[in-house]
């Protein structure tokens, strides 16, 4: 027996269990402290009223035997694929339903869609970055190199022609920087990806906080990008289904490589090794494209936005260095009086108990940067930025 020895790589745990870890002995030390979590970014509205309605009904056809269900396809049904195909097409994407494959979020498919590709493909990260990409590429023994992501390039970084990589992930509105690819930009990567032969994981999963039909919301919008893309998408952000569990991935019928289709590679791994999302919580993703489903979670994402906006008047007023908060739920926030990330996190929850995201958990060049998010509350969100302008 031999252990897979690329976990002795890894860092000794992923970068929200450490920062909840932290968080729960402070609580324990400090039971008088009111605590404000601006860390991870898990959402704290309810379900939206149609989403309920629609999980109780699903929930009461599970209950008679006319309408019990058993396996489902492992793809999705046909409704779900159908309204995200449609919700495509408004933004002028067209694609066929059987490119479409609902999940159970975006975070397990960007790990699983590592199967159906060789482990000798370089693999081309930014940094810094949401940690999943780098920690499932050092599970499987990929080689990674960085695309440096600052201030000098609006953390955004651009395909450089003379570094070589096959799988590169792009991740716009950016997690952790909240940074967002204009059409100019986006088609840059897609140019280098076309002529390099290399596939493009595009993580869409903050799409709905865009707030201009200029900046793509789908690399689907890019030409040439259905010849050298897989995107996903959840419903975690924009219908507050962190804890519901539901995300779609696209993979198109043109992606051949090597005279493979990677959409027929896709079946063959979901079929193999997944059984589908629950019906009851495909029902609840369907509804969200109903018109009333639409009009319920914009609210709740200009809700988001307007705490966005708190937390982003505050950095202005303290003249602290930012990015993000305008087409993302993330303030990203360089540390004051050059602290370090970790300083600075171990510094908020000391002195006025709030949380957030060292952004040296995102890479190396987060170091010296800070991740805060709205999807706390109004009042809460309001509170801790007061307590923020008090000490800084
Ligand atoms: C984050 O805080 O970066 C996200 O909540 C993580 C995730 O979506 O998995």
């Amino acid at each position: 027996m031999n252990i897979n020895q690329n976990y002795l790589k890894l860092e000794d745990s992923y970068l929200f269990s450490t920062i909840a870890k932290k968080v729960a002995e402070f609580t324990k030390e400090h039971t008088e402290k009111q605590i404000i979590k601006l860390g991870i970014g898990d959402v704290t509205l309810p379900l939206a009223p149609v989403v309920v309605e629609a999980i109780k009904e699903a929930a009461d056809e599970m209950g008679k035997r006319e309408t019990f269900r058993g396996y489902g396809p492992e793809q999705g049904y046909a409704f779900l694929r159908e309204s995200i195909k449609n919700y495509y097409s408004k933004k002028s994407v067209e694609l066929e339903s059987d490119e479409i494959f609902i999940s159970d979020g975006a975070k397990s498919d960007l790990g699983n869609i590592l199967d159906i590709f060789g482990l000798d493909n370089t693999v081309l990260v930014p940094d810094p970055v949401y940690p999943v990409y780098v920690d499932t590429n050092i599970m499987a023994g990929r080689k990674i190199i960085f695309a440096d992501a600052n201030e000098s390039n609006e953390f955004l970084p651009l395909p450089d022609e003379n570094v070589k990589c096959d799988i590169i992930y792009i991740c716009s509105p950016n997690n952790p920087t909240g940074s967002v690819y204009t059409k100019e930009k986006l088609a840059k990567w897609v140019d280098y990806a076309l002529k390099n032969d290399a596939i493009i994981l595009f993580d869409a999963a903050y799409e709905c906080f865009i707030k201009s039909h200029e900046l793509p919301s789908s690399i689907y919008q890019i030409e040439g990008a259905k010849d050298c893309a897989i995107e996903f998408c959840s419903f975690s952000k924009t219908a507050g289904f962190t804890g519901t569990r539901c995300g779609y991935t696209v993979v198109p019928k043109s992606l051949i490589k090597q005279g493979a289709s990677l959409n027929k590679f896709w079946v063959r791994r979901q079929t193999t090794k997944f059984n589908g999302v629950p019906y009851i919580v495909q029902k609840a993703a369907n509804a969200v494209f109903s018109d009333v489903g639409q009009l319920q979670i914009k609210e709740n994402i200009q809700y988001y936005s307007n705490n966005a906006k708190i937390i982003a008047e505050t950095m202005d007023k303290k003249g602290i260095w930012y990015t993000g908060g305008k087409h993302s739920p993330y303030i990203w926030l360089k540390c004051p009086n050059n602290m370090s990330s970790w300083e600075f996190f171990d510094y908020l929850l000391n002195n006025i108990a709030v949380v957030g995201t060292p952004g040296s958990g995102f890479g190396r060049n987060g170091e010296g940067y800070f991740r805060l998010t709205s999807f706390n509350n109004t009042e809460k969100t309001i509170e801790a930025m007061k307590r923020f302008s008090d000490l800084i």
